[in-house]
């Protein structure tokens, strides 16, 4: 979470690159931005609360800025809260991602040493604390003293107005730094920098570098000097503009055939190597978060149905209480649109130690999990730039559905299904659907609650459908199994309470629609996602059957429902308030 960007080198435009920067990684954290320059020995610095949108900055030119664009955790969101940081002095300007757990005690031992803080921040405390060692070392010594002093898991990048260097240390978010012709780039993912060096490299843990005229890289809690590997990566900067369309969630459904045909059409040897791996691991888990996790749940069910096999699925930031059993003979499958998500890093990270195997499925070449991984596949579906998950969700249950076939010899089987699913999201999203869609929209307008149903296949889809609406429109949103009614929810169920039924055409189709009639017998409103027009739908969005791979275009109703109820309450479906994109922080 939280945007960082920095430039040090030869160009004199440091403002502009580094506000163009955070431009790239606002889907990182959009309360509020700021940036620091250095210019004629002083600091200077340029904090606002809100998006950076179209923001353009008035800093003077400089050959050396550090940026950052926040996710509040400490502090509301405010300019005094904004990053950059400032000490007493306002020589140190610090940018952080992370949370400083020990903050509190840290800040007590330096008000009393005189230092007066401005804002809320846990971040705050690292400028003090280096002005404090700096009093009596130089600048890289006292940001190495002040990060061995700090606890939990942080990426912090520091500059002082004595010296043209930018200090950056992490021991937990991620930092990548770039060697241009002109200068260094430091960032917190790779796209930032792609527009300038493809020349990376991946900060580990418990390193710190110094970026200057020349490279230092060192080890965080003793100091001795490590020898950089730099990569050459040869990645595409991928289209990530809006084109034609209002809003990248829009934009993102809208590519969900093209995403779908690709993995029919390019996957074979991955898919095959992935059920070999999975065929002779002893227990295998998926693991994710949120939207990611309800794909491991989908994959549970295929597996159960499809290949009879049993496979463990687990919220990420759960698995920490619940491996306690794995050994080195454990395949641990980590699905991560981003592959930055610390609650799915940390159990990772844990299953290594005990020599399990990891599998990366993700959409981010290089991310951290892509890196830690043993085995890795990319889910291929081009920059994901909403927050609300849409075409990675739909790439990891594709990806699923041909797993559980190769797993039974039936690559080919399921191959033919995956381009049915496509040609079936692309008849959702025509135009006639999406009049459906909007006028469905305006019923649930008027709602402050709404339920989603299903059972088998569809328990996952109603649970996603919940999240996908409920982020995007702030209108209370729960998702349950079918059978879960009457042991509670239906106490909630009152006249004119819609909720969206998922009744596909399988063995699950009758007791779902009995669930529906008995919301409907206490005047709830019935909005059927179905290949039949049963009674007892009040709405109809018709989804065809195309047997276990309809759960693919059965996903995609409540993406346009959560997208155009947001839009008719005029929020921003791309950015909903208190989220973003790459959660990196516990
Ligand atoms: C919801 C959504 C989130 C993410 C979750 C995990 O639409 O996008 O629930 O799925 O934060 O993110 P990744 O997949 O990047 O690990």
């Amino acid at each position: 979470m939280c945007g960082i960007f920095g430039y040090v080198g030869a160009k004199n435009n440091a403002a502009l690159m580094t506000l163009e920067g955070l431009k790239l990684l606002e889907y990182r954290g959009y309360d509020s931005w700021g940036i620091a320059v250095k210019t004629k020995g002083k600091l200077v610095v340029d904090k606002h609360t809100g998006k950076i949108g179209e923001a353009k900055t008035v800093l003077p030119q400089s050959t050396i800025g550090i940026g950052h664009t926040r996710w509040a955790t400490h502090g509301g969101v405010t300019v005094k809260n904004a990053h950059p940081h400032m000490d007493c002095t306002r020589e140190i300007a610090v940018i952080h991602n992370g949370i400083i757990e020990n903050f509190l005690p840290l800040k007590k031992d330096l008000e009393k040493k005189g230092h007066v803080f401005i804002s809320e921040t846990d971040t705050e405390v690292f400028a003090h604390l280096v002005e404090e060692y700096r009093k009596t070392e130089p600048f890289s010594k006292s940001v190495r003293k002040a990060f061995n002093k700090i606890k939990g898991l942080n990426g912090i990048v520091a500059l002082d107005a004595s010296a043209d260097e930018i200090i950056a240390a992490k021991t937990g978010s991620p930092l990548i730094v770039g060697k241009g012709q002109d200068g260094y780039y430091i960032a917190s993912d790779s796209s930032g920098i792609l527009p300038h060096t493809k020349e990376l490299l991946f900060l580990k843990d418990n390193e710190m570098v110094i970026l200057g005229k020349t490279f230092t890289l060192l080890s965080l809690p003793n100091g001795d000097r490590l020898t950089p590997e730099f990569v050459k990566v040869d990645w595409k900067i991928q289209d990530s503009t809006k084109g034609a369309h209002k809003h990248f969630m829009i934009k993102e459904i809208s590519e969900q055939p093209k995403v779908v045909r690709n993995i029919a059409e390019n996957y074979h040897d991955q898919i095959e190597n992935l059920a070999r791996v999975i065929s002779i691991a002893k227990g295998t888990f998926f693991i994710g978060s949120g939207t990611a996790f309800h794909a491991c749940l989908v994959g549970t069910y295929l597996f159960s149905k499809i290949v009879k096999k049993h496979v463990n699925t687990a919220v990420a930031s759960e698995f920490n209480y619940l491996e306690h059993f794995l050994n080195n003979r454990s395949l641990v499958i980590a699905l991560s649109q981003s592959g930055e998500t610390i609650d799915v890093v940390e159990p990772l990270v844990r299953a290594k130690q005990k020599r399990s195997k990891v599998f990366a499925i993700t959409n981010v070449l290089g991310s951290t999990i892509y890196r830690l991984a043993d085995y890795k596949m990319l889910l291929g579906a081009g920059p994901e730039k909403a927050v609300a998950s849409t075409k990675a969700y739909i790439a990891k249950i594709s990806l699923l559905l041909l797993l559980s076939y190769a797993m039974i010899g039936e690559y080919k089987k399921g191959k033919e299904m995956l381009l049915l699913a496509a040609d079936e999201i692309e008849r959702l999203l025509r135009e006639e659907y999406i009049r459906e869609f909007k006028k469905i929209a305006t019923v649930l307008n008027k709602t402050e609650h709404i339920y989603t149903i299903g059972r088998g296949f569809s328990y996952p889809t109603c649970l996603e459908a919940a999240l996908k609406i409920k982020e995007v429109s702030y209108v209370h949103t729960e998702g349950l199994a079918g059978g879960e009614l009457k042991h509670g929810t239906l106490a909630l169920i009152s006249p004119g309470t819609p909720c969206i039924v998922f009744a596909p055409q399988d063995e699950t189709y009758e007791a779902i629609i009995s669930n529906a009639t008995e919301i409907k017998a206490r005047g709830g409103v019935i909005i059927g996602v179905s290949p039949f027009r049963s009674e007892i739908f009040d709405y109809w969005i018709e989804v065809k059957d195309i047997g276990d791979a309809t759960l693919i275009p059965m996903a995609i109703p409540a993406q346009l429902l959560g997208y155009f109820l947001a839009v008719k309450k005029d929020l921003d479906p791309d950015k909903p308030r208190n989220l973003a994109k790459s959660v990196t922080v516990k």
